[in-house]
């Protein structure tokens, strides 16, 4: 079955951005001068992708408002006769009409399980995407998702992307273990969140892109047995090991962490010095900031 639908879980609290997120979406920070969430749109668009189904919370007006059109903004610029700047309008209005963007609310930041769960009316029945805005993935060629799509289509299974992190990094992340290996793609045995130092079944870390099989949307329905806890994604994929495959990706593509302050800088610095016009004006700072 193709996928055509991903969900954008939106919905959390952004609390390690605080006092910008107080009353600004996180997913709604910018990298140079696209918000981040717009690169994961534009990512599924060019994945094939049909529907873009946004769970958000309360305070999260400003997405919304980015995906539509803001006739008030586009008369003032055509007063003043700047084709340079509507065509920069219009650029984002396209997006709207070339995937159908669905706004589903997730009452309480419950986790992020939660929030792909509420989204389960929408894709019943189907394999779908899940795209974290968190994580930036920049790849020409072929874009991440549709990494992920084509590796679905070639095996059936719910695939995750990893990437390989540097032993004493990966504890930060969810982890995999194997059992065996076809090139880049992996036969996913279990799934470790963030390891103790020396348990890492491997240096294959869970990024913010994954392809699931209806199976998992059936396990974030349930609860913790006895706790009434909520499960959480990762549970609810290492669930459906043994009933249904899971596989993981090495995807290709240039990966930028912006969920932390100090990655969302790096993000925005590497961006800035990849852009004409900037590069120009930030190196010598850079150079400058450094030796000083
Ligand atoms: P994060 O933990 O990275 O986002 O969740 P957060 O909760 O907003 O950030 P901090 O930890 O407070 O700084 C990963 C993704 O899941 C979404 C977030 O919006 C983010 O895209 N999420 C998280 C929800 O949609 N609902 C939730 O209840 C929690």
């Amino acid at each position: 079955m193709t996928v055509r639908k991903a969900i954008f879980p939106a919905a959390g609290l952004g609390t390690r951005f605080l006092p910008v997120t107080k009353a600004q979406p996180k997913e709604m920070l910018p990298l140079v001068d696209k918000p981040t969430i717009q690169y994961g749109v534009e990512e599924a668009i060019a994945s094939g992708i049909e529907q873009v189904i946004m769970v958000t919370g309360g305070g999260k007006r400003a997405i919304v408002d980015h995906f539509d059109r803001s006739v008030d903004l586009e008369h003032y610029l055509q007063e003043r006769d700047r084709p340079d700047l509507l065509e920069i309008l219009a650029s984002v209005d396209q997006l709207s009409d070339r995937v159908d963007i669905t706004y589903i609310q997730q009452k309480e930041p419950r986790g992020l399980g939660n929030a792909v769960w509420t989204a389960r009316r929408l894709v019943e029945g189907e394999p779908c995407a899940v795209l974290l805005a968190d994580d930036v993935i920049i790849c020409e060629q072929r874009p991440v998702l549709k990494q992920l799509i084509d590796t679905h289509s070639k095996t059936g299974a719910t695939v995750l992307a990893v990437r390989r992190i540097p032993r004493e990094q990966v504890g930060r992340y969810g982890v995999i273990a194997t059992s065996s290996s076809n090139g880049r793609v992996h036969e996913v045995t279990d799934m470790i969140e963030k390891p103790s130092p020396g348990s890492e079944p491997s240096d294959l870390a869970m990024l913010g892109r994954y392809v699931i099989l209806p199976a998992v949307m059936e396990e974030l329905g349930q609860t913790e047995p006895g706790a009434g806890k909520e499960i959480q994604l990762t549970d609810a994929i290492k669930r459906t090991i043994g009933r249904h495959r899971v596989v993981a990706l090495e995807f290709e593509g240039d990966y930028y962490d912006t969920g932390t302050v100090a990655g969302y800088l790096r993000a925005n610095l590497t961006m800035a010095m990849k852009r004409e016009g900037l590069r120009e004006e930030l190196a010598p700072l850079l150079k400058e900031l450094l030796e000083g």
